[in-house]
């Protein structure tokens, strides 16, 4: 098994090149089913859940291969329009396969998705926008069928909630619809507008990526592009979480500062001092932190949910009491409990969690729960006397590419060793 070590009590300094982002690319790989043809996805992370895609779309008929830094997908030998239960559990997302099976294909049968760590997750606005363009859906033995009848029109979609994945099979199913289908209370997230450039590549009509109302017009005939996939801005607030929880002087490259605008706010009200290039960020990081009296988090543009372990991590031996508020799971402090056991103060109560900070964090032995919370593991690892062995190391390599790596290319003393 591998664990990844770390050392605490190292400041931290150096550059890092921020890795393309998986929510963007995971919508892409997928959107090229409606390629029919080559995409050459650039900028492409190796994550184990690129990996899951790439099976997926494997049995799916099309053919992946990686090239260096990008992924190429010939979508055109699809002859498939479903997805056994065994790739569906393999990654929670492939829901987001569904509008673009549908739209290929003109029908689909996914297994259901099941949760996650972070609770239910859900697809009943996924499942609503569908509906509304006249897919008729059915939930069976554990399965969906999906069937667009006739054919997919242009609706109006209102969703429930700013749901990504729903937004995101709304825009894949859209783009193979007769007639304009407009998409209410979307979400906002920049990975929405990434797959809204790529899918405007092969062709497509859409207007409003990013906006709370998406308009996409179909259908059209795609064809074969390329795009690059958008700088992982999780990603970088999880090593600016980093370096507030170490100290030190980090450099950011290769990201987008406006991404990361509320991580950097609470890092700044908490005493570092946050400089914005234009595709670059350094932060500085000198006395202890101040506590962060408020961080609720929010769909894009309020503060990200997948930011918030790695954020606590860091805040564990700041001055006072931070108290966060999480709006979007039902379960996500999952990793408070093993912060505890190295010495955190941390109460959770529903949505809200207190934590007050401490003088002295120890490290231990600890367990990853799930991809962001094995994130705030490393990081308050960084902040703590003694050495850190952090298991579970499968959820961090869904979503980092080489966390040891990056962590000592900062200056951190740590590396992924077997045991
Ligand atoms: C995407 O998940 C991201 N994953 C998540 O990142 C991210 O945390 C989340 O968006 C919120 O920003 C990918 O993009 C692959 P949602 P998604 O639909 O699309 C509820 C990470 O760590 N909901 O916006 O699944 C849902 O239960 C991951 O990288 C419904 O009730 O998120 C949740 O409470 C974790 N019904 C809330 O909405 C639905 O039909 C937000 O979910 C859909 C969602």
């Amino acid at each position: 098994m591998d664990v990844l070590r770390i050392k605490g009590g190292r400041r931290l300094s150096g550059s890092l090149k921020i890795q393309g982002a998986k929510n963007s690319a995971l919508p892409i790989l997928a959107a090229s089913i409606l390629a029919g043809g080559e995409s050459v996805i650039h900028n492409c992370p190796r994550l184990s859940d690129v990996d899951a895609a790439a099976r997926i779309l494997r049995y799916l008929g099309c053919s992946v291969r990686r090239e260096g830094e990008s992924v190429i997908v010939d979508s055109s030998g699809m002859n498939r329009c479903d997805i056994p239960d065994q790739l569906m559990r393999e990654m929670r997302s492939s829901v987001i396969f569904l509008g673009a099976i549908l739209g290929r294909c003109g029908e689909a049968k996914l297994s259901y998705p099941g949760g996650c760590e972070l609770g239910p997750r859900p697809i009943d606005m996924h499942i609503a926008a569908l509906r509304a363009m006249g897919a008729e859906i059915s939930e069976q033995n554990g399965s969906i069928f999906c069937s667009a009848g006739r054919k997919l029109t242009g609706a109006r979609i209102n969703l429930a909630g700013p749901s990504v994945g729903a937004t995101e099979n709304a825009m894949l199913a859209a783009c193979c619809c007769e007639g304009e289908t407009v998409i209410s209370n979307a979400a906002c997230e920049p990975e929405i507008a990434d797959l809204a450039r790529y899918l405007v590549s092969l062709g497509a009509r859409i207007a409003g990526a990013g906006t709370p109302v998406i308009t996409a017009e179909g259908p059209i005939r795609l064809r074969s592009a390329e795009h690059t996939v958008l700088p992982d801005r999780i990603a970088a607030a999880t090593y600016m979480s980093a370096a507030a929880a170490a100290g030190g002087d980090i450099e950011l490259e290769s990201m987008e500062p406006e991404h990361v605008r509320r991580v950097s706010e609470v890092l700044a009200a908490a005493g570092c001092e946050i400089r914005e290039g234009k595709s670059s960020l350094r932060v500085i990081s000198g006395a202890p932190l101040k506590a962060a009296p408020a961080v609720a988090t929010r769909p894009y543009p309020g503060f990200p949910t997948d930011a918030q372990p790695p954020l606590m991590g860091a805040l564990l031996r700041a001055e006072g009491t931070s108290v966060f508020v999480e709006n979007i799971f039902e379960n996500r402090y999952r990793h408070a409990g093993e912060l505890r056991r190295m010495g955190a103060d941390i109460k959770t109560e529903g949505k809200v969690a207190i934590v007050t900070g401490v003088k002295r964090l120890h490290g231990c032995e600890l367990e990853a729960t799930d991809l962001r919370g094995g994130a705030a593991l490393a990081v308050a690892a960084l902040s703590a006397e003694g050495e850190s062995f952090i298991s579970g190391l499968r959820h961090i390599d869904r979503g980092y590419e080489d966390m040891a790596g990056e962590l000592s290319a900062l200056g951190a003393d740590a590396c992924r060793q077997s045991i």
